[in-house]
C-alpha cells in the first residue's frame, strides 16, 4: 500500500528578463494505491500526471507532503534508506525505442538488473538466465527468439514487452505505466494493455496507469480507481466505472464527452467548455482552477478554491466519488473545438 498526502511540487522555469517563472505542477495531491489495484491518472497535457508518477516512483523530489509505503513515512528516511522502498515501484517508459540500450542484446539488458536482484535475494548465479526466460515468457514473447537479439531487430510491441520484463526484474509491487502505449502502433496497444491487466491478476502487482485518453483508462482500470487531474489538482476521484457513467465535475464531463468523435452525436443544448489555449499558468488563480473555462462558474467559484470532497454533492457522504466543484451535477457538456 502506497499513500500520498498533500503532495506539492513547483518547478522554476527560465522565464523572461525579470527572472524565473514558477510553475505549480502539483497543488496538494492525495492518492492511495492498494496491492493489486489499478489506479489511473487522467488529464490533459501539462496537468502534472508525469510529475506525480515520477514522484511516486521515487524519481522526482516534492516540495511538501508525505509519502507512506507499507506504513513507513518516506520523509523520516535518508535517501539511501528510501531506495529499497522505491525499488518496489517501477516505471515503464513511454518510448520503447529509447528505453532500451541499442548496443545491448536483450539478454544483456535483462542480465544486469537480474544479477543485482540475485545478489539482493541471495540467489545463485544460475538463477539469472532462468529468470530472464521466465520473465520474457510471462510478458508473452519467445525467449529463444528475443534474448540474442538487439532492440532494433524487434517490433515496437516486442520492445515494449521487453521494457515491461525489465521493470519486472526487480519484483515490483507497483508498475507505473506513463502513456505506456502512446508510442506504439494502434494495432498493438490492446495487447500491451491486456498484458498489464494480466500481470495484475497473475502477479498481484498494482498498476498505476497515466494517460490523457479516457478510453485507455477505462480498459485498464475497469474495476479500479480514476483520478481526474486538472492543473495540478485532483478534481474528481472515484471508481472508474462510476465516474465514467456519471461524472459530476464539468472538467471530467468535457473529457468524457470527447470520446464519441462521431460528429452530430453531441446532445443538443449542451454547454460548452472553453479550450485551454489562453491559459497562462503563471497567472494566479484565487478561486477554482477551472473557472476560466467553466460555463457554470459563479461568484463563489471565482473567490474560493473548492477542495476534493463531497461539498455541494447530492450523493452525500456515503458515496466514494469525490469532486472539487461547488456545483457538481450530472449534465451534458461538450468541449469546444480549438480553432486554428
Ligand atoms: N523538469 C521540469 N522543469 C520545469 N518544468 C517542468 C519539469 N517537468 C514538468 N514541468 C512542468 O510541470 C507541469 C506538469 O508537467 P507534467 O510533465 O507532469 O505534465 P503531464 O500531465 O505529464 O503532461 P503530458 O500529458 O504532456 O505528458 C508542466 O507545466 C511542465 O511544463
Ligand atoms: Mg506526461
Amino acid at each position: 500500500m502506497i499513500t500520498g498526502t498533500a503532495i506539492t511540487k513547483t518547478f522554476k522555469q527560465r522565464g523572461n528578463v525579470l527572472g524565473k517563472r514558477e510553475v505549480p505542477a502539483l497543488r496538494g495531491v492525495d492518492f492511495a494505491i492498494k496491492k493489486g489495484g489499478a489506479v489511473s491518472f487522467i488529464g490533459e497535457s501539462g496537468c502534472g500526471k508525469t510529475t506525480l508518477g515520477r514522484i511516486i516512483a521515487g524519481l522526482e523530489t516534492y516540495d511538501s507532503g508525505e509519502i507512506v509505503i507499507d506504513d513507513v513515512a518516506m520523509s523520516g528516511l535518508s535517501h539511501r534508506h528510501r531506495q529499497p522502498y522505491f525499488r518496489r515501484i517501477q516505471l515503464i517508459h513511454q518510448d520503447p525505442y529509447s528505453a532500451l540500450n541499442p548496443t545491448r542484446t536483450i539478454h544483456q539488458t535483462l542480465e544486469a538488473p537480474l544479477r543485482l536482484r540475485a545478489r539482493q535475494t541471495g540467489r545463485p548465479r544460475s538463477w539469472v538466465d532462468a529468470r530472464a526466460e521466465e520473465l520474457l515468457s510471462l510478458v508473452g514473447i519467445d525467449p529463444g527468439y528475443v534474448l540474442p537479439r538487439y532492440p532494433h531487430q524487434l517490433s515496437g510491441g516486442m520492445r515494449q514487452r521487453v521494457v515491461i520484463a525489465r521493470a519486472l526484474t526487480m519484483d515490483p509491487e507497483v508498475l507505473v505505466a506513463d502513456e505506456a502505449v502512446s508510442m506504439i502502433d494502434v494495432s498493438l496497444r490492446l495487447g500491451i494493455l491486456g498484458l498489464l491487466r494480466d500481470l495484475r491478476e497473475r502477479l498481484g502487482v498494482s498498476v498505476l496507469f497515466i494517460t490523457h485518453d479516457i478510453a485507455t483508462a477505462r480498459y485498464i482500470g475497469d474495476e479500479g480507481e480514476l483520478y481526474v487531474i486538472y492543473r495540478g489538482q485532483v478534481v474528481e476521484r472515484g471508481s472508474t466505472e462510476t465516474i465514467i457513467a456519471d461524472p459530476v465535475h464539468p472538467y471530467t464531463q468535457s473529457l468524457l464527452s470527447a470520446i464519441p468523435v462521431l460528429h452530430g452525436l453531441e446532445r443538443p443544448g449542451a454547454e460548452q467548455v472553453v479550450p485551454t489555449e489562453a491559459l497562462d499558468e503563471a497567472q494566479a488563480d484565487e478561486g477554482c482552477l477551472f473557472t476560466r473555462r467553466c460555463p457554470f462558474s459563479t461568484a463563489r467559484c471565482e473567490a474560493e478554491r473548492p477542495v476534493l470532497g463531497h461539498d455541494g454533492g447530492e450523493g452525500g457522504e456515503d458515496t466514494e466519488q469525490l469532486h472539487a466543484c461547488f456545483h457538481p451535477r450530472s449534465r451534458s457538456v461538450i468541449p469546444q473545438g480549438v480553432r486554428a
